[in-house]
């Protein structure tokens, strides 16, 4: 099963559709191996499924509801669940993440989706963590480009990346959470543990 997820990942990157950093993912999935707690995971930000099929591999306890605006990368998903035989605890919902509602609670939220909305996310989900729910967020480097807006002269990728620091350096203050931030893993990891 292992190869035939690093052949999809190598198809992802030759199709340029973004999937997580092999050391970012990495460290997601050794913080699951130590945690068997987490059971109930919502990520938002499927695209084919890459990540979803990863951690759900780490436990069969393990259950994920992920989220996909693009009905296209979806579906690709959803055959890739398929036919890895984790449909019956991966479900990819078609949506747009800030608009999923859902009663349920999660021990883990991976954030992964449009890197502009992730206060919206975290604040939308707060309702479905408890305290001790864990909050993983990706791309908080984006390239490198937040610390060095020089790197960039697209304008819609300074706005963002200025939304992601702006977002960065709040959730490091912010007292609901204890946070561990690895800049040097990935493309920027940031886990937010909450306390309250
Ligand atoms: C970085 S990729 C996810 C990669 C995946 N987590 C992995 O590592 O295998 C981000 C995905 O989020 C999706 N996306 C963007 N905005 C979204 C939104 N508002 N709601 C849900 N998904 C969104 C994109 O279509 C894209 O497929």
């Amino acid at each position: 099963m292992n190869n035939r997820l690093d052949e999809l990942k190598q198809q992802a990157r030759r199709e340029h559709v973004p999937v997580m950093m092999d050391s970012g993912m990495e460290y997601l999935l050794s913080y699951l191996r130590s945690h068997p707690e987490i059971m109930k995971i919502l990520e938002c930000g499927t695209a084919v499924g890459l990540s979803a099929m990863k951690m759900a591999m780490v436990r069969s306890n393990i259950t994920i509801d992920t989220l996909e605006v693009d009905p296209k990368m979806a579906e690709q998903a959803v055959q890739n669940i398929r036919e890895a035989g984790l449909d019956d605890r991966v479900f990819v919902h078609v949506t747009d993440a800030a608009l999923f509602e859902t009663n349920q609670y999660y021990d883990l939220f991976f954030i992964d989706a449009a890197k502009s909305q992730y206060r919206m996310y975290l604040e939308h989900f707060m309702k479905n963590s408890y305290a001790g729910s864990v909050f993983v967020f990706d791309n908080l480097n984006f390239h490198g480009i937040v610390d060095h807006p020089e790197y960039s002269s697209n304008r819609s990728t300074l706005q963002m990346t200025r939304k992601i620091k702006k977002f960065r350096e709040a959730i490091l203050e912010d007292k609901r959470f204890e946070t561990d931030w690895h800049p040097e893993i990935g493309d920027g990891i940031l886990l937010a543990k909450r306390i309250v």
